[in-house]
């Protein structure tokens, strides 16, 4: 087991690495957000494309003004830039759908007040010396802050797939699949393993502390659930048989009306998918996405299986058998690599079922970081120990049975805001996110004696 506890503090001959991370970070995320605000006209965006997304205008000025109050304000000790706003792009005191009834600045206002933040963050950044306090040291606040924008962006990309209009996003496909034979199930054996860290200098309060969890062996997926897997259970019935939903899904199922994954639509009797103002053949090699918890569930049940626990998913993500340690990612401590993992809107679509083997975890487990968001059984609450750090309503506040937790990110999310115990979590009815899921089961009495 890896205990190494604590934070290692910044060495000064480092200082200046970490100052050109942090920059390069900043540099990178802005440049994600200017792509998604600039790819479409000023009357996009200011617009709600969808009441469940905020104008895309919000977005950016919210990303803004929560950089002024963490880094001008807090770690710089600067004056406020505009401290006019802070009440309209407040997260907490407006619902997504109220948002464009506020008197939100307007795109060239909104763009300017985004330069002025980031000029006099990039001053502060400068100055610091990357310690004194939990909130500087190690750069903790500037790569919360990086982790936020990128958040939105991810947001910003699910808004863009509400938007209605001819595609205004471009990207390269996805690498194909190796063409490797993949065992369906890979075994995890059961014991102790290490989960969430303590380490990782920009992990967010709900991944800490570091933990011993016991989890018995199980089964789990060696790749998310295909849309080839997930349409066999359209066409079998799946959405008209209440067997296979809980009492809560199925109601859901019947007031929505749910009776295929968003987006998709049946036309003369073949399903086609609508993604980024692209309409298309459904791809069965291709990891279902914007399914709701509650249609994962039901699909796993007729399945005969069940939806991993949020630890058996860490476990087989994170777990390496031959040295009882926990990992950073599935493929070792190593930042991820587009050869590893389908990240940060490299690619506008999950790629094909094994198409990153070189992403697989020791136990043979692929996948499991970019491509989709998975759901995991599991309710979203703080580990044993946990502080919220440095607010509450960073997490805390969101903590109980009204939220499922997600695991490893998708092609929307930057490397920045995804690790092996990074953790997010939504309601059980959401699918506009870019989420699908894998399937687990116990180990059959027997089954490997
Ligand atoms: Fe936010």
């Amino acid at each position: 087991m890896d205990h190494s506890g604590g934070q290692t503090p910044v060495d000064h001959r480092d200082q200046e690495t970490l100052r050109a991370h942090v920059a390069r970070e900043l540099a990178r995320s802005r440049q994600r957000s200017t792509l998604l605000t600039d790819a479409v006209d000023e009357d996009d965006l200011v617009r709600q494309h969808s009441r469940l997304m905020s104008p895309l205008v919000w977005d950016y000025a919210h990303i803004a003004n929560q950089e002024e109050l963490w880094l001008v304000r807090d770690v710089g000790g600067r004056e406020p830039v505009r401290s006019d706003i802070d009440e309209i792009y407040d997260a907490f005191k407006h619902p997504r759908s109220n948002r464009p009834q506020l008197p939100l600045l307007g795109p060239s206002e909104t763009r300017r007040y985004v330069g002025e933040v980031r000029d006099k963050v990039l001053d502060v950044l400068d100055r610091s010396t990357f310690e004194g306090s939990r909130l500087v040291d190690n750069a903790f606040a500037f790569g919360m802050i990086v982790q936020h924008e990128q958040q939105h962006d991810e947001t910003m990309l699910a808004t863009h797939q509400l938007r209605s209009g001819p595609p205004v996003l471009h990207a390269p496909p996805p690498p194909r699949a190796e063409g490797l034979a993949l065992p369906a199930e890979v075994l995890v054996p059961g014991g102790g393993f290490v989960m969430g860290t303590s380490t990782e200098p920009w992990a967010l309060d709900n991944e800490r502390p570091h933990h011993e969890v016991w989890v018995d062996a199980f089964l789990i997926d060696t790749t998310p659930v295909t849309c080839g897997a997930y349409l066999e259970f359209v066409g079998a019935g799946g959405y008209t048989d209440p067997r296979w939903w809980t009492e809560a899904g199925w109601a859901h199922r019947q007031a929505a009306e749910l009776v295929a994954p968003a987006f998709w639509d049946r036309v003369g009797g073949v399903w086609l998918r609508t993604r980024f103002g692209v309409v298309e053949p459904i791809p069965e090699d291709e990891p279902v996405v914007h399914v709701s918890f509650h249609e994962a569930q039901a699909y796993a049940t007729w399945a005969g299986r069940r939806l991993p626990t949020e630890a058996e998913w860490e476990k087989a993500a994170r777990f390496d058998p031959a040295t009882g340690r926990s990992l950073r990612y599935p493929w070792g401590d190593e930042d991820p690599t587009p050869e590893r993992a389908n990240l940060g809107q490299r690619h506008l679509r999950p790629a094909p079922v094994g198409a990153y083997p070189a992403g697989a975890s020791p136990t043979g487990v692929h996948q499991l970081i970019g491509d989709v968001w998975e759901w995991t059984s599991s309710d979203f609450h703080g580990y044993p120990g946990f502080t919220a750090f440095p607010y509450k309503e960073y997490s805390e506040v969101f903590f109980g049975a009204d939220y499922k937790v997600l695991r490893g990110g998708s092609f929307g999310s930057d490397q920045a805001a995804v690790r092996a115990t990074f953790r997010n979590w939504d309601y059980p009815i959401r699918r506009q996110i870019f989420a699908g899921f894998r399937c687990a089961r116990d180990v059959r009495p027997g089954e490997f004696d």
